[in-house]
């Protein structure tokens, strides 16, 4: 069934714990973090982001109708998100295309513009019902571009400036720079979990961990007991369906159904979300 992602939120801090949060970019994204996640038997957040959107042509509805008919139908409670969003058209849109949450992403405006926009974002939000997430920090990688320098200004969240942010501005739940990066192939990023958990001692939101891709398991096991309760993950999916099609394609160069590559390609996003929720599910002891 479609759930809020407050709600899964809260269920999850109180089993402290994370609730898994996959970016669609297709329909078989969508279908296989469904699947995935029903194999596990555990509720999940599908999320599109404003670059998604983008690439559907401008068009946040159809994804979105999608998103929510799999929902709807699903065995695991399923909520949607609207990710980084810069756009204020796009924000406002939010609400009727069927999404519970937004985050809304002013990280890379100075400090006090930042509180600006995210405190009328979440003014907004507020009105409407909806949850919401913001930045503070840079989490580095985004469009394309390279990781921030782990020592460049604003690439960590600093803890006393999270605190006032969070107040002043009245966010759900804050997204922490503390060593991911946005877009990695590879599972090599290290965190900082002394980083972590001052911030966590000092903040009474939700914490949420972008660019969880490029986070080893027992980096990931770590963070959520150091206080991650949302984990967003994007390219470990593309990895998987493009790893997968490829394959498929070498082997069989005759091939012309889509049907065919997508299928392999959906099977194996499925499996990556299985194993993404199973790593939160773990306790960090183990
Ligand atoms: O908001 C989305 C996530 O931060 C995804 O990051 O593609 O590096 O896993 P990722
Ligand atoms: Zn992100």
């Amino acid at each position: 069934p479609l759930v809020t992602t407050g709600e899964l939120v809260r269920r999850a801090a109180a089993a402290h714990g994370a609730v898994a949060a996959f970016n669609i970019i297709t329909l078989e994204h969508v279908e296989a973090v469904v699947a995935g996640a029903e194999s596990v038997g555990c509720p999940v957040v599908l999320q599109v982001s404003e670059n998604a959107v983008r690439f559907r042509h401008g068009r946040l509805l159809p994804l979105a109708r999608a998103a929510a008919a799999a929902a709807e139908r699903a065995a695991v409670p399923v909520a949607l998100h609207l990710d980084h969003v810069q756009s204020d058209q796009l924000l406002r849109q939010a609400g009727s295309a069927g999404f519970s949450s937004v985050m809304y992403d002013a990280s890379r405006l100075p400090y006090q513009e930042n509180l600006a926009a995210t405190g009328a974002a979440a003014d907004w939000a507020h009105s409407q019902g909806l949850w919401i997430e913001a930045e503070l920090g840079e989490v580095g990688g985004k469009d394309g571009r390279p990781p921030l320098d782990a020592h460049a200004p604003g690439a960590r969240t600093d803890p006393a400036r999270a605190r006032a942010f969070v107040a002043d501005s009245g966010v759900d739940a804050l997204a922490v720079a503390i060593g991911s990066s946005h877009a990695m192939t590879t599972r090599t990023a290290a965190l900082d979990h002394d980083l972590l958990k001052r911030l966590s001692a000092g903040l009474d939101v939700p914490l949420v961990l972008h660019g969880s891709s490029g986070v080893p398991d027992d980096e990931l096991t770590a963070a959520v007991a150091g206080g991650i309760t949302k984990v967003n993950v994007g390219t470990a999916l593309n990895v998987a369906m493009t790893g997968a099609i490829r394959e498929f394609l070498t082997a069989h160069p005759e091939a012309v159904d889509p049907r065919t590559y997508l299928g392999v390609g959906r099977e194996e996003m499925a499996r990556a979300v299985a194993r993404t929720i199973r790593t939160l599910l773990r306790p960090a002891s183990a």
